[in-house]
């Protein structure tokens, strides 16, 4: 007799204790009372291939990578999708029934969809948008705005030669500004995003000057650590619509869990407070 197959996923990165996404896929597994698991798996580079090569025997069904995989991984799945080859990233994987394995990068979209919710009035074209930061998650940013119709990025960071390269990549509608000078991108912004690490608990804060910050700008920060950061804080103090960085994480995962579980499952306050515990 053979036993029902459960589907399984992971998350694999390293290290993986702080990785809220055990909580959030267990959430909506238990909540829609789905059969399945989602485990964290810590993996170090140099066996992320076997790892990932052996997965399916066992009965995973996919997984989510992160830190320090989502580049290196690129080389080893079978197909990418455009976003992602774009992106220079996978964050999600799906082991496919031919023993091929499928990445994709769910990280725009999640960003995109947070902030929907967040700024319900918020439209692409109401103007240009200003970024803090060009790296990895700077560039799934950047990804999203541009394919959902911004019309101009405003691209700033501490270290400039990794901006002009985003240029490179994005093309003729983002503009690079000097770090010393990314105050000046909050005139003209419709959107303001945070990709940086600073604010986050245990890091510097982030001291770009915000004297002219809008109260038309809406303001969002992928930090989620914490979740109201002083930049989110100082644009609230503003009267600007602020979006926090934990609605990303938890839009992300909607298309993978759906892919894996066969279910779309919603984000609401229940998978917020999940996440958090
Ligand atoms: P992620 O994939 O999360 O974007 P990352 O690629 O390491 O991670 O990028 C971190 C971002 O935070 C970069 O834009 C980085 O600026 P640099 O490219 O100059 O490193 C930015 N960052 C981190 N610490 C910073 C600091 N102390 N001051 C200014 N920017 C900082």
């Amino acid at each position: 007799m053979s036993l029902p197959k459960i589907p399984l996923a992971a998350v694999i990165g390293s290290p993986i204790a702080h990785s809220r996404s055990p909580q959030i896929h267990g959430h909506w597994l238990k909540t829609m009372s789905l059969q399945g698991a989602y485990i964290p798996m810590d993996v170090l580079p140099k066996d992320l291939e076997q790892v990932l090569r052996t997965m399916p025997k066992m009965g995973f069904v996919g997984a989510n990578i992160t830190v320090p995989h989502k580049e290196a991984v690129m080389n080893i799945v079978d197909t990418v999708t455009d976003r992602a080859a774009l992106i220079g990233a996978v964050n999600m994987l799906v082991f496919c029934d031919d023993g091929k394995i499928f990445g994709d990068n769910t990280d725009g979209y999640g960003f995109l969809e947070n902030l929907k919710s967040g700024a319900p009035n918020w439209v692409p074209s109401d103007g240009p948008a200003a970024i803090f930061g060009a790296g990895g998650a700077a560039r799934a940013v950047i990804s999203s705005l541009l394919d959902a119709g911004v019309p101009e990025i405003m691209l700033s960071n501490r270290t400039r030669v990794r901006a002009e390269n985003l240029r490179s990549v994005f093309g003729a509608r983002v503009t690079v500004y000097d770090w010393t000078q990314a105050g000046n991108m909050l005139e003209d912004a419709a959107l303001l995003v945070n990709t940086t690490s600073l604010g986050m608990s245990g890091k510097s804060e982030l001291r770009v000057p915000l004297d002219a910050l809008r109260a038309q700008t809406v303001v969002t920060d992928l930090v989620y650590n914490p979740l109201k950061t002083k930049l989110l804080e100082t644009a609230e103090g503003v009267g600007c619509v602020t979006v926090d960085g934990l609605g990303m994480l938890l839009h992300q995962a909607v298309p993978a869990f759906e892919r894996w579980f066969g279910t779309r499952p919603v984000v609401d306050d229940e998978t917020r407070a999940a996440a958090l515990r």
